[in-house]
């Protein structure tokens, strides 16, 4: 990425409408202020809080249902699948919109492997001989939408019976063990839950199935969820470095490139297939727990067979290019720190949910932002809209740029806030770094509510049963997971809505959006608003308004969380007492950070001053890095938030911990303990690392 200079007077030249006059007089004065930092004694914070908070109000107050809507009709008129000719149409849209507003634009592009359907076909051959060829499309499905398939399956055929394995987990198979039901040789029916789709492909394959089918229970429109199945983030040919055009790419049959997908073929199917195939098995009765929900208890027996299925897929590896565009708008006291707003732009097909909710709410910021510019406002940090790429596919877009900015991302980057599905239904949700927690509640308090007249977002969110609840990132599911778990970079994922039905289908379109999902948009507007705001906030407030304090309340969770569990058998002492330096100094910050605050007049000490303060804010994320990262998936290098390899795990934090005691549960009693211990004293020694960082002395 590169940043242009920055020329000062773009902030007079923009189009001013006569009543905007006055407040570009205020704005001189406030500018003529800004540049006054540099002499000693000048009064200017005052000034400059003022102007924050005008040109918040600003930026709230010129919202319009009107334009997302419209950003978000032209962008779902086709299906947009990464690497497609109809793709570009998407990225020329964005890039057009950001360039009409004035901005600073760039594309960066990479050479990336992704895969395509080529053929499938799926049939039934019953016990009597007769069969069936199962139709594979969707009911409704329009031109230029790709088949439902599996990204990165490889090519293959299976003729062999049919077994139902529930959701495919571990203690499924268990139970399907004590029902003396082997799956070796089989076709797998599984039905989608939280396991990932390469999770269940791979635990099949390690069970001995041919190939797998999956299907989701509960879509009433009869889609059919497509998705990636292959493992880790990014271009299987480049991991750890950008797949930039002539650079170094591994061969497609090392090993290092095919472990990450799956050894045997899938395919997703519709809920109706799944119906059709189950109803037809005989052998063992369902375990009970699986019968509340498996097709609303339609299904009686898990197979194997009688009937059998005649399984092909074929798909394409291809080279592509992809294209990440971005908008920049340089900051004015700090250019090189950087607040950066993602969201993925490429969909598996309309994508109106997923993810262009979210990339409507991008340009509308983008265009509000640019009238905040109009009307003299420069942030004091750079802010960078970012759109990316194939995200869907393993966030490849994001994954590789991260990859090639690495050292200055890391030096740099203040914030990572993402918005993948901006919009998916009522209510708001968010999952951030816990330093965030305190100013994203803030921020909530001061957007209106899109469902309640005269209520904020704040409070509709604190009045739902589970109260105000902030998730945590170890998730591995949208372009926030480059920045933090491999850049260890202070992050954000925002959303309306708790899932949706047309996932991944071709009714995710924008009729499905103007009917069920944000009839008068609404919900977009509330999202673009914390959105927007949070980044004004981060890219103008003088000092960073990071809270390590409620990083160390939510670790001493986690750590209490890790106790129950563990019980007495491991030492959590160095833990403990890490969390409590890292709660002693985020005190002092605080402290500091109050004083500074405080002085109304400002120099070039001052001045020195915060930066040191913010940097130290910055970095202390960093330090929940691990050069050697998680054990058997290295690239992973944060060790408080990161993936888990045993969804039944009780931990969604300490990856390393959880997956040691994964492991531990498979060997004999105590022989597993040592590896858990030291992973232990891995996340201590993160935490030490991290009040480290943020005292910013050496010691
Ligand atoms: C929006 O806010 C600005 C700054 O407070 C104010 O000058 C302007 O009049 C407001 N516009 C509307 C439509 O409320
Ligand atoms: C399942 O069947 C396969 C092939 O017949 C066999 O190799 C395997 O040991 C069986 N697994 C169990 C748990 O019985
Ligand atoms: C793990 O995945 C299975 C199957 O998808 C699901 O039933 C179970 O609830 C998940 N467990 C957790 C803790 O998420
Ligand atoms: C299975 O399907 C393939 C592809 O349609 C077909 O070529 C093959 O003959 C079928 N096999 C059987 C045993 O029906
Ligand atoms: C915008 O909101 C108004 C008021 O709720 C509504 O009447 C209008 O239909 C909405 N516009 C769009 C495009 O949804
Ligand atoms: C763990 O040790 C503490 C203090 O020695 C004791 O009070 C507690 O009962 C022990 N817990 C278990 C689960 O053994």
């Amino acid at each position: 990425m590169s940043l242009n200079s920055y020329k000062p007077t773009a902030i007079f030249t923009g189009m001013l409408s006569s009543r905007s006059w006055g407040i570009v007089l205020a704005i001189v004065l406030c500018v003529v202020g800004l540049y006054a930092l540099n002499h000693p004694n000048s009064k200017t914070s005052f000034c400059t809080v003022q102007n924050d908070l005008r040109f918040q109000q600003m930026f709230l107050n010129s919202t319009s249902n009107y334009t997302v809507s419209s950003y978000l009709r032209d962008l779902t008129l086709h299906p947009h699948l990464a690497g497609t000719q109809a793709a570009l149409q998407t990225k020329q849209y964005v890039e057009t919109h950001f360039k009409d507003l004035g901005l600073q634009t760039h594309t960066a592009e990479f050479e990336v492997l992704l895969s395509y359907p080529v053929h499938a076909s799926l049939a039934l051959h019953y016990r009597d001989g007769s069969s069936e060829d199962l139709q594979l499309t969707e009911p409704g499905m329009a031109g230029g939408v790709v088949v439902p398939y599996h990204a990165y399956s490889p090519s293959g055929s299976a003729f062999a019976k049919a077994v139902f394995v529930n959701h495919g987990s571990n203690e499924d198979y268990l139970a399907l063990a004590t029902l003396g039901v082997n799956v070796s040789g089989c076709v797998v029916i599984a039905r989608r839950g939280e396991m990932s789709r390469g999770g269940v492909v791979e635990k099949a394959a390690e069970k001995g199935a041919v190939a797998v089918l999956l299907y989701t229970e509960g879509d009433m429109f009869g889609g059919v969820e497509r998705g990636t199945v292959m493992d880790g983030l990014g271009d299987p040919l480049t991991p750890g470095w950008a797949s930039v055009h002539g650079g170094e790419k591994l061969d497609m049959e090392q090993r290092e490139v095919t472990q990450r997908f799956p050894r045997i073929p899938s395919m997703p199917i519709s809920a109706e297939n799944a119906e059709t195939i189950l109803r037809s098995l005989d052998g063992p009765r369902l375990p009970y727990e699986w019968r509340k929900d498996a097709l609303r208890s339609k299904v009686q027996r898990v197979g194997p067979g009688p009937t059998l299925l005649n399984f092909t897929y074929q798909g394409e590896k291809k080279m592509v290019m992809i294209h990440n565009i971005f908008a920049v708008i340089k900051g004015w006291e700090e250019p090189d720190r950087y607040v950066l707003l993602g969201n993925h732009r490429d969909a598996w097909t309309y994508g109106a949910v997923d993810p262009n909710s979210g990339t409507a709410a991008l340009l509308d910021i983008a265009r509000r932002y640019t009238l905040l510019m109009h009307s003299g406002w420069t942030p004091r940090r750079t802010i960078v809209l970012c759109s990316w790429d194939a995200e869907e596919f393993g966030m490849v877009g994001s994954t590789e740029w991260v990859e090639k900015n690495l050292l200055n991302l890391g030096s740099k980057a203040v914030v990572y806030l993402n918005v993948d599905c901006a919009v998916q239904g009522p209510g708001f949700f968010a999952r951030a770094t816990p330093q965030l927690d305190n100013l994203l509640v803030a921020v909530t308090k001061k957007v209106k509510d899109p469902d309640s007249e005269e209520m904020t977002v704040y409070q509709t969110w604190a009045a739902r049963e589970e109260g105000i609840l902030i998730q945590r990132l170890s998730g591995i599911d949208s372009d926030f997971a480059p920045f933090l778990q491999h850049g260890g970079i202070t992050s954000a994922d925002l959303y309306y809505g708790k899932d949706f039905p047309v996932y991944h289908t071709a009714f995710d379109s924008y009729d499905w959006m103007t009917q069920y999902g944000d009839p008068s948009f609404h919900r977009h507007v509330a999202v673009a608003g914390i959105w927007g705001l949070l980044a004004l906030q981060l890219a103008g407030d003088p000092i960073l308004p990071f809270n390590y304090l409620s990083y160390a309340a939510q670790l001493q969770e986690h750590a209490s969380s890790l106790r129950n569990l563990l019980g007495n058998s491991t030492s959590l002492h160095a833990i403990t007492t890490s969390i409590q330096d890292l709660a002693a100094v985020a005190k002092q910050m605080e402290e500091e950070a109050k004083k500074l605050r405080e002085q109304e007049t400002t120099d070039d000490l001052l001045e020195l001053k915060r930066h040191s303060l913010n940097d130290r804010l910055m970095l202390a994320e960093r330090a929940f890095l691990d050069a050697e990262g998680l054990q058997g998936r290295p690239w992973f290098k944060h060790l408080v938030y990161g993936p888990i390899n045993d969804n039944e795990s009780k931990l969604v934090f300490f990856p390393g911990v959880a997956n040691a005691i994964t492991q531990a549960t498979r060997m004999p009693t105590k022989d597993g303990l040592p590896a858990i211990q030291h992973e232990i004293w891995r996340v201590a020694r993160a935490i030490q690392r991290a009040a480290s960082a943020l005292r910013g002395e050496l010691i």
